[in-house]
């Protein structure tokens, strides 16, 4: 059994010995560029905990745990791409800092390598995980293009339900299936599989939630990130579909005219219809609400110790409370 800090500390150490190519020499750049930009690394992490769960961890899930961490880092620099997002961990975005093409590329790259890291993984499971990964892959694309498509609807018409289908699709189905990979390498049964599932799309869920709440109120020296870009973006996070909901017809009113304004002026009107409609403690209630779900699914395994939960548990609560 590993404690969070030693596996992410083992995860850290078994990806820093991966090489790319020199040539060509902008798409190599920009791949290096983005993966050394650090990251929080959760997904290869619960895949690690998934295993580690039920046996001790394999190199199976250090293949999986990379090829998620190397998807994952694709879905940013083509997020960036669809968001309009010139900076990312503190940093310009690829498609800033060397071109829209070769950010397309990189990303492309990413997917393909993540692939064959799959390709590695051992005999008996590689097929069911394979399965799985491509159906992920999949589900982040149609969550993404949801919340591409939600961008342009008018704001009156965009449920929370539609929300959180979306955010489902495009964050919380990656952590889940992350979890669950690392748990079916370590031998978890379907019904054991199934549960972990559960905890990390609920994991998920307060997770972008919260992500949405940081890139509203977040210090963008800690968020590494542009302040107020979904509000730039007509993003329809949780944030502004509770402004709606709860906002009397004077603030909806405010609300659209606030929208409806430019760069600096138009964030700064919004969030302060943020804060009159208490919507920046409702995100963190929802945070909490779904982050109990989440412990739920996995008090439900009844078949492992509580001490071997503890990794989990722990990435949990860092996640509750994290400023980027
Ligand atoms: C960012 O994920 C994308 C979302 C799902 C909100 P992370 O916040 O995990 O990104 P890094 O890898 O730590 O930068
Ligand atoms: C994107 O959500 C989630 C992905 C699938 C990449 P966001 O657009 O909110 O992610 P950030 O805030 O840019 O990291
Ligand atoms: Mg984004
Ligand atoms: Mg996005
Ligand atoms: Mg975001």
């Amino acid at each position: 059994m590993n404690s969070l800090n030693d596996l992410t500390a083992r995860y850290f150490s078994w990806c820093n010995r991966i090489e790319y190519p020199e040539e060509p020499r902008r798409l190599y750049d920009a791949s290096r560029y983005f993966l050394e930009s650090g990251g929080k690394k959760i997904r290869p992490v619960l895949c690690l905990l998934g295993n580690d769960l039920f046996e001790e961890v394999t190199e199976d899930s250090f293949h999986a745990g990379y090829a998620l961490d190397l998807f994952h880092n694709s879905s940013l620099v083509h997020d960036d791409i669809i968001d309009h997002a010139p900076l990312r961990r503190g940093r310009p975005t690829i498609h800033i800092k060397y071109s829209l093409p070769t950010a397309i590329l990189t990303g492309d790259v990413f997917i393909a390598r993540a692939f064959a890291h799959i390709n590695h993984i051992s005999g008996e499971y590689r097929h069911q995980i394979h399965m799985q990964f491509s159906k992920v892959v999949t589900e982040v694309c149609e969550g993404q293009q949801i919340d591409f498509d939600l961008e342009k609807k008018d704001l009156a018409h965009v449920s929370y339900a539609e929300y959180l289908k979306m955010i489902t699709l495009k964050t919380a189905a990656l952590m889940a299936t992350s979890v669950k990979i690392g748990a079916a390498i370590g031998g978890a049964d379907p019904q054991e599989q199934a549960y972990l599932y559960e905890f990390g799309k609920n994991l998920g869920i307060a997770f972008q939630i919260y992500d949405d709440y940081l890139d509203a109120f977040g210090e963008p020296s800690e968020t590494g990130k542009q302040p107020g870009g979904d509000i730039l973006e007509d993003k329809k996070t949780a944030l502004l579909i509770k402004a709606w909901e709860a906002g009397s017809t004077a603030q909806k009113n405010a609300l659209k005219n606030a929208m409806s304004k430019k760069g600096f002026e138009k964030v700064s009107a919004v969030l302060e219809l943020y804060r009159n409609c208490k919507v920046d403690t409702w995100a963190a209630d929802k945070t909490s609400e779904y982050t109990t779900k989440a412990f739920y699914c996995l008090d439900m395994i009844t078949g492992i110790a509580a001490e071997r939960k503890a990794g989990l548990i722990d990435l949990t609560n860092q996640l509750l409370d994290r400023r980027c």
